[in-house]
């Protein structure tokens, strides 16, 4: 399969403020993420479960990158954590809510500071291209949370799922169910993300026409490499330089060698493109020739 997917190296701004973003579970999906908005560009955006901003600073900075004025970003949390995780304090809010204007001041972001079953009638049914859901990990939390917003999907939608290859969580249950019926894609690494289209399978064929299920092991090793830096980092004093030096060089490596694989995918195209190109204008002279013949086979009256 020809991968036609554009890849982006991401730098989040981000990481330089708040050193947890980077560390989160979630951060190993952050270039995938930041590619899928390059890629697909999406009008309404809608998380479910925010917490420090890890996913949702990806899709940001990838629609500042691309400069994406069209795209609604909105973060849906109480802010307050949870039984089933742990709660937390008014400073992780405090926190998300200056990083997102300093970083992301110029985009037209949202922050919703509600439960998610209040915060579902804010939204038009049919409205929102990507749902990511990422709220309590519960079995009957992420049904919940999937049935009330699913009206809220726009027929060709796609609904990003977190830790969906995990046992320690009742969203991997749920998943898989939910692929029984519907159309999906799976990133393992990292709890496992899964993207599930349920209204549709248009968008769903245009990512695989793209390449994008043949690239789940580069991004698997590009979300391992990243978290391998920031882990060896906050290792601090326990690990040397050169070692960090060393795991950005087999990052660099990796994104080098993709790069380079999309380049010579491109190159065959162009060249079977332009051998078909050849091939019709054979076909055409060729056509054109046998047409003479007949008008001359025609004109002698035989
Ligand atoms: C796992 S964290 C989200 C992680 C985040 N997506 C990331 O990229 O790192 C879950 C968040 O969901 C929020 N949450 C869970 N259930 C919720 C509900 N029913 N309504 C609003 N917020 C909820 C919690 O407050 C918590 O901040």
């Amino acid at each position: 399969m020809l991968p036609k997917w554009r890849f982006k190296p991401a730098v989040h701004e981000v990481d330089a403020f708040n050193p947890e973003i980077a560390l989160a579970p979630w951060a190993g999906h952050r270039q995938f993420a930041y590619d899928y908005i390059v890629n697909i560009r999406p009008h309404v955006v809608v998380e479910l479960g925010t917490f420090h901003g890890c996913a949702f600073f990806s899709f940001c900075q990838a629609a500042k990158d691309e400069g994406l004025d069209w795209t609604t970003l909105h973060a849906v949390d109480t802010w307050l954590g949870t039984k089933h995780d742990t709660f937390y304090g008014e400073e992780v809010f405090e926190t998300f809510r200056n990083l997102c204007s300093r970083c992301y001041g110029g985009l037209p972001t949202r922050l919703v500071r509600k439960l998610f079953n209040e915060a579902v009638s804010d939204f038009a049914d049919g409205s929102i291209d990507l749902l990511h859901i990422d709220g309590t990990h519960t079995y009957g939390a992420v049904e919940e949370d999937y049935a009330n917003w699913l009206p809220k999907m726009a027929p060709e939608g796609v609904v990003f799922l977190h830790d969906v290859f995990t046992e320690r969580h009742g969203t991997t249950r749920f998943w898989r169910e939910l692929t029984l019926t519907h159309p999906s894609l799976l990133f393992e690494h990292c709890f496992g993300l899964g993207l599930l289209f349920p209204k549709g399978d248009k968008l769903y064929r245009h990512l695989v026409d793209l390449g994008l299920p043949g690239l789940a092991p580069f991004y698997r090793r590009i979300g391992e490499l990243e978290m391998a830096v920031v882990q060896e980092r906050a290792a601090g004093l326990a690990r040397t330089e050169a070692d960090v030096n060393r795991l950005l060089a087999e990052k660099d490596e990796e994104q080098a060698r993709q790069r380079q694989a999309m380049e010579d995918a491109v190159r065959e195209a162009r060249a079977e493109a332009a051998a078909s190109k050849q091939q019709a204008e054979a076909w055409w002279q060729a056509a054109q020739d046998a047409q003479w013949k007949l008008d001359q086979l025609e004109g002698k009256g035989l």
